[in-house]
């Protein structure tokens, strides 16, 4: 028999009138922000958000206010049927599956604006972008009143915004992170994988590759600067470019790092062919 669809919410009222209920009955509710197109790497986060929580609530909604205009809004998959069934399959309890126009209603003029961790990588080359995904995030927790909201580390400038804009917000909710999930060859698991031809899709793995040297030299004591330049070269002669940043960067902060003394992270992202790529490792200093 196939598993059933969990049952999907469209408007605000009835997805607050269910989470109330769930809550009123003793779960702990987790939202699972997505933008569909959903793969291996959003099924664990389904699962991964299971265990923190009784109830699971995934939403689905590609959000153009964090999309530059040249960026692939127009192109970005959706397929909400094939959403879900992926949902179901991970166990999620409710899919919500806004309309544009419960998100960004008739005269809606208000943006987060940010500093902080917002700043440098992603922040350089997607102006707009994370006060697009902090608006839309803000929003989703708001409607949606989870305990927890859980995100992967893959956009871990992402997962640093978000903690530090709920955090700053007095926002009542605690935001989770799942370690990125890979390939067997170490490529990270994202939506824009499906963009690589077969021979970039054969080059790709070497980002990871070239990260976790990077972070293996840095945990032994290596001096994040050279360690970047050789990483840069490495990445250019394997076919990538441009590389837009390489960067080493504290896990909280994420301000620069030159040597490693509390947790850190190397992140990448590079262009292959058409298709923008990112990445990141943790360092722990001594490991
Ligand atoms: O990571 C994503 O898929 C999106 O940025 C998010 C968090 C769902 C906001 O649109």
């Amino acid at each position: 028999m196939p598993t059933p669809i969990p049952v999907v919410f469209e408007a605000v009222a009835p997805l607050r009138n269910q989470v109330r209920a769930w809550r009123e009955g003793g779960d702990t509710i987790v939202l699972v922000p997505t933008m569909g197109a959903l793969h291996e790497g959003h099924r664990a986060l389904v699962a991964y958000a299971k265990t923190l929580g009784r109830r699971v609530v995934a939403s689905i909604f590609v959000n153009p206010t964090q999309f530059g205009p040249t960026e692939d809004f127009s192109r970005y998959p959706r397929d909400v049927d094939a959403d879900l069934a992926a949902l179901a399959e991970a166990g999620a309890d409710a899919a919500y599956v806004p309309t544009a126009e419960t998100m960004y209603p008739e005269g809606f003029a208000s943006r987060i604006e940010l500093d902080g961790p917002s700043e440098g990588l992603c922040g350089d080359f997607r102006p707009g972008h994370f006060s697009g995904v902090a608006t839309v995030v803000t929003k989703l927790i708001n409607q949606a009143q989870p305990d927890i909201a859980l995100f992967g580390e893959k956009d871990f400038q992402q997962l640093q915004v978000i903690r530090r804009v709920t955090r700053d917000l007095d926002m009542p909710v605690s935001i989770a992170g799942l370690p990125t999930l890979r390939e067997a060859d170490g490529l990270a698991l994202s939506s824009r994988n499906r963009y690589l031809s077969a021979v970039e899709r054969a080059v790709a793995p070497r980002l990871h590759a070239a990260l976790e040297g990077i972070a293996k030299n840095l945990a032994a004591g290596g001096e994040a600067g050279p360690l970047l330049a050789e990483g840069l070269e490495t990445l250019e002669a394997a076919g990538f470019g441009p590389v837009q940043y390489l960067a080493v960067r504290d896990a909280e902060t994420l301000s620069p790092v030159t040597r490693v003394e509390r947790p850190a992270r190397v992140l990448v992202a590079a262009y292959l062919g058409r298709t923008r790529l990112i990445d990141n490792v943790a360092v722990a200093p001594g490991s």
